[in-house]
């Protein structure tokens, strides 16, 4: 069994990337601009949004925190993003998720102008991402992407078995895997709660990625000896002998999990970090392409 990085990896990533940002400086050129919203105080949302934040400093971008009540009106914050895209300093714009439950996620994604939508969630995005052409690609599964072709994990013709179905993580990731690419060119089976005979699917998957967000859903009786295993959990679980008061858990029980697989991501220090580094790579893209042409 080997560990798939994500700390490793993604360090390589934001390594190149620093190294852009530092030519464009020497260019006297822009350098890249993050606006990112955070609305409410959700515990997750705020170490996830505080990461994206504190990357962003380490390559040399410029990023903006916005913090707004968890109170706010669907129509301000809609106001909020209009400024937003209108400011041209601004390359790359989030929206954290969750929102309150008042404001709605589709008119919030649907604002956001699809040339600064570096989460990839806005339709238009979506829609070319389905159709294989370049566009802005959901930052998770694209660093899972990422974190295969580092590994160089050889996915031509293998069957995926991608557990979730979210427009964040599942839908596109199944779409990702079975694109004529590399990594890709998967056979992919997408299961979910209504899925029959989930076991015996997951026993087929020489990839198995798990993102339907239960801790130790995957257990050893699911997985094939030898198969790569992808967990996209995360999901804080009460632990009392932990200071923060939490321990964090994948969707996979590592420990059974681990000695059957080839390749497996540890939680936490898997998929985290790549999502990081894959919206790091959207937000160089926004700003290189709004600036040259
Ligand atoms: N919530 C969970 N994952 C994500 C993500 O990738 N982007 C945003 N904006 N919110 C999220």
């Amino acid at each position: 069994m080997e560990l798939l990085d994500g700390q490793l990896a993604s360090r390589a990533i934001k390594d190149a990337l620093a190294i852009q940002v530092a030519q464009l400086k020497t260019e006297g050129k822009k350098v890249p601009h993050l606006a990112a919203v955070l609305v409410g105080n959700n515990g997750a949302s705020e170490t996830y949004v505080g990461a994206k934040v504190k990357a962003c400093a380490e390559i040399g971008y410029k990023s903006t925190l916005l913090r707004l009540e968890s109170d706010i009106s669907e129509n301000r914050l809609l106001n909020i993003i209009e400024e937003l895209n209108d400011d041209p300093d601004v390359d790359g714009i989030l929206v954290q998720l969750p929102l309150p439950k008042h404001i709605s996620d589709e008119k919030v994604i649907n604002a956001i102008h699809p040339s600064k939508d570096v989460d990839g969630f806005h339709p238009e995005n979506v829609g070319r991402m389905v159709q294989g052409l370049p566009t802005f690609v959901p930052a998770t599964p694209y660093g899972i992407m990422l974190l295969l072709e580092h590994y160089k994990i050889d996915t031509r013709g293998k069957h995926a078995i991608v557990v979730g179905r979210s427009n964040i993580v599942g839908r596109p990731m199944s779409i990702l895997l079975s694109g004529n690419t590399n990594p890709g060119n998967c056979t992919v089976t997408i299961c979910h709660s209504h899925t029959h005979n989930l076991k015996e699917l997951c026993l087929q998957g020489d990839i198995i990625v798990a993102a339907l967000g239960k801790p130790e859903f995957v257990t050893a009786s699911m997985v094939k000896k030898g198969a790569v295993i992808i967990d996209v959990g995360i999901t804080r679980v009460p632990d009392a002998s932990k200071k923060s008061g939490f321990a964090l858990k994948g969707d996979v029980n590592f420990k059974e999990v681990a000695p059957l697989a080839s390749y497996i991501t540890p939680v936490p220090g898997g998929v985290g970090p790549m999502t990081i580094a894959a919206l790091m790579k959207n937000t160089f893209r926004a700003c290189k392409e709004r600036n040259d042409s």
